[in-house]
């Protein structure tokens, strides 16, 4: 099987992974730095969040220039160096493509925005103002308000998805899309081994931009966005056709290269970036493990139908985490994190892991002086910022944990003098050393890495399933809870438990979880 079927994935969140010229930021030699520590913990992949030429508005996310590294971060030729550095230990690199929007500084949105007959116009969305001189029509951004900026010089608008610095590009012009695909072969070219793909389901809109519907759950606490569903703004059949070119150039290449996209989007919709006659994405990022409510039952029903809904040969995800949302230390706790990352590395599928769960970092308050993010600064209060799960990464307890030389640019979390990698690598009851024997069990056992899956009959907060290849068969039970469950362990040899101390067999201790290899 590829080696992105079997693997685990990592992402790292450039800024905040190791800052090897002390100023306060992460960079690429920093991550080459630290490389070791992921051999160490059994990945085969690192994702890393945009590094491209970017003012920062969205931290990267807005990209000035998609063949060029930002200097905050390095040069082509750190980067060069940083792949090569991977692909000596074994390690793939997947980049972070960004197709939906531009920074409103790249080149061609500000040759677009110059004149309304300037030949790049059409590269970008613009529209005539509403009769009353109005937005064009009540699409919102993602980032609240009004999804739609007037232009004074030429008199119209044109249309952002995020926010005003991040443009959408016009996928229905033909330049745009071959510009684009050029972006992804000079990557590959260079010898990246994929790429997660930015919001992959937005990237084309209704051709006569209707109104959104207004989304009749809609509450406040959601953020703004959610006051209409996003009916028109995404999701259109066309998108389809552009996941498949990608797939078309990416399978060009020799080696596997893999694209993920993400999308968020009911299951049935998901399903459908897989590609129905022609393939798509490999992997439809499967976001579920964030989503859905963590207990047993809603767990297990969720698994089922997701199971259930893949397309023949379409290969299963999982992620429990990423740059955006809550961490799921925080969610769940510490003690039900560690079943967390057991429900995570042994669930069928691929794992994508983000930095820093594998230490059980939680969620790092941030001081009002020192927020970051664009999604709190523009709809305060609500909690819907991104920063307290960008904080760096504690590797010791030196200054800055050893991070930076300076002051780190968000606040490290209160515990990094003991929850760093350092303390947690000399002591075999860590987070750290549980995700190490997870994924170094993955690689011993096939049952675990490319095995079948099946749900087992439990009652109460226990939830547990059977994988197997070939004679190997392993049983995975997890308790949900923080109390006692009667279950019933299978008789065989228990090769990891989330606790210290004797497994009962007819119990599983609250936040217990245990992988037993059948005999
Ligand atoms: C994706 C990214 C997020 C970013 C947004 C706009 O959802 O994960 O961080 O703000 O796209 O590019």
């Amino acid at each position: 099987m590829t080696w992105w079927k079997t693997g685990s994935i990592y992402q790292i969140y450039p800024r905040s992974f190791q800052d090897s010229d002390g100023d306060g930021v992460g960079d690429l030699k920093g991550i080459e730095a630290r490389l070791d520590h992921l051999v160490a913990l059994g990945v085969d992949a690192i994702w890393i969040s945009p590094i491209f030429v970017s003012p920062m508005h969205d931290f990267g996310y807005d990209v000035a220039d998609y063949c060029d590294i930002d200097p905050r971060f390095g040069t082509l030729a750190d980067f060069d160096a940083l792949l090569a550095a991977a692909h000596a230990r074994g390690l793939k690199l997947l980049l972070d493509f960004v197709p939906n929007h531009s920074s409103t500084d790249h080149p061609w949105f500000r040759e677009s925005r110059s004149s309304r007959d300037n030949p790049k116009r059409d590269w970008y969305i613009w529209r005539d103002p509403a009769p009353d001189g109005g937005p064009p029509n009540n699409w919102i951004s993602d980032f609240g308000g009004s999804a739609w900026e007037y232009d004074a010089a030429t008199g119209q608008y044109y249309y952002h998805a995020f926010l005003k610095e991040q443009a959408d590009l016009n996928w229905r012009n033909p330049d745009v899309r071959h510009a684009m695909m050029d972006v992804l072969r000079f990557w590959f070219d260079r010898g990246v081994d994929g790429f997660r793909i930015d919001v992959l389901w937005h990237m084309v809109k209704h051709a006569d931009f209707p109104d959104n519907p207004a989304n009749p759950a809609y509450r406040p606490e959601m953020g703004e966005m959610h006051a209409v569903l996003q009916s028109n703004s995404t999701d259109q059949p066309e998108v389809h056709d552009i996941a498949a070119e990608m797939r078309r150039i990416a399978d060009g290449y020799p080696g596997d290269r893999v694209l993920i996209g993400e999308i968020y989007l009911p299951i049935e919709k998901l399903m459908h970036y897989y590609g129905i006659d022609t393939p798509e994405v490999h992997l439809p990022f499967n976001f579920q493990l964030i989503e859905a409510p963590w207990d047993a039952r809603s767990l297990a029903t969720m698994i089922a139908d997701y199971e259930a809904a893949l397309p023949p040969g379409g290969w299963p995800n999982w992620v429990l985490g990423n740059h955006d949302r809550p961490r799921i230390a925080t969610r769940v706790g510490g003690p039900q994190a560690r079943v967390a990352a057991m429900l995570l590395l042994t669930l069928r599928g691929t794992p994508t892991i983000y930095y820093g769960d594998e230490l059980g970092l939680t969620d790092v308050a941030i001081p009002p002086d020192r927020v970051q993010d664009p999604r709190e600064l523009r709809e305060p209060g609500w909690g819907l910022g991104r920063d307290p799960v960008r904080t760096p990464m504690p590797w010791n307890a030196s200054a800055h944990a050893g991070f930076s030389s300076a002051e780190p640019w968000l606040p490290l979390g209160p515990d990094w003098p003991t929850r760093n990698v350092a303390a947690q690598a000399a002591d075999a009851g860590s987070m750290l050393a549980l995700y190490r024997d997870l994924l170094s069990l993955r690689r011993k056992h096939a049952a675990l890495a490319e095995g079948d899956f099946r749900l087992l009959e439990t009652t109460g907060s226990v939830l547990a399933y059977e994988r197997w290849r070939g004679d190997e068969r392993i049983v995975v039970a997890l308790n949900l809870s923080g109390e006692d469950q009667p279950f019933a362990l299978p008789a065989g040899e228990v090769v990891l438990r989330t606790l210290p101390g004797g497994v009962r067999t007819d119990t599983l201790r609250g936040n217990e979880g245990v992988v037993i290899l059948v005999r």
